[in-house]
């Protein structure tokens, strides 16, 4: 498991929350799985940015958080629960929705973690995901700047590893946009290397030339920097 610190929890915040307008086509993309009344599973929380989305989206479905950083749930400000997806602190069939955000490729025990989720899992209950996987790169506009960078995806499962590793089955895969920056300068001053997973496999001259090219970029280019990442909906085996 990745440990997070207090330095890379507030360079996380900094560096990866996203506004909730770049965020909007994951609101459509999930609204389906959070009807009121739903009691969602934020697994792996971080820094509260999810959990901060569907209160603000979905005001009507209930938000459970877990995350095992002491300093990221600190950092979030948020009441989340300390756990992680081999140990969630909740009772059985008591979420409707699981949802894991560029959490899955941190988790080294996929079984033991279906094994959770289905616990906690009510009957047709979904695992609902947001990450990059090793096969599917094509969105990721850091690799225009930072071509290296395709190094730590052989880090990343891919789409079969995690449904298989898991024992659901796959009901539905998207690239999603988001609108990462309002602009490439926005995206440069926020740039920490030490919070992305992608950069953090770079050494000091890769992401040194990376980022004098995105300033460069910068400033010729104007208007929002979008980036994909995609959607995975797992049902339980045999669930319509
Ligand atoms: C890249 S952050 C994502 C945070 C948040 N979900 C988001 O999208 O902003 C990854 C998070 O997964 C947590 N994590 C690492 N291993 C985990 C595990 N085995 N189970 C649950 N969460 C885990 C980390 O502590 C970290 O907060």
């Amino acid at each position: 498991m990745t440990r997070y610190d207090v330095e890379e929890a507030t360079a996380y915040r900094v560096a990866r929350e996203i506004s909730l307008e770049g965020l909007s086509s994951w609101r459509a993309a999930v609204a389906p799985y959070f009807a009121p009344g739903r009691v969602v599973l934020d697994l792996g929380a971080g820094t509260g940015l999810f959990v901060r989305a569907f209160g603000a989206w979905f005001p009507e479905v209930s938000v459970v958080a877990v995350e095992p950083s002491a300093d990221m749930r600190r950092a979030s400000g948020l009441g989340m629960l300390a756990g992680d997806a081999g140990a969630i602190p909740l009772p059985d069939a008591s979420v409707d929705v699981v949802w894991m955000s560029t959490v899955v490729h941190h988790v080294r025990d996929l079984p033991a973690a279906g094994v959770e989720v289905r616990r906690v899992l009510r009957p047709g209950g979904v695992v609902v995901l947001r990450s990059l996987f090793r096969e599917r790169h094509h969105g990721i506009g850091v690799f225009r700047f930072f071509p290296e960078a395709v190094r730590a995806l052989s880090g990343f499962p891919t789409v079969g590893e995690v449904a298989d590793g898991m024992g659901f089955v796959v009901d539905r895969l998207e690239a999603v946009a988001q609108v990462t920056a309002l602009s490439l300068a926005d995206k440069a001053s926020t740039l920490r290397q030490e919070a992305d997973t992608l950069l953090r496999s770079l050494s000091a001259a890769e992401f040194e030339a990376g980022r004098e090219r995105l300033l460069a970029a910068a400033e010729v280019e104007s208007g929002p920097v979008v980036d994909h990442l995609d959607l995975l909906v797992l049902r339980t085996v045999g669930a319509v």
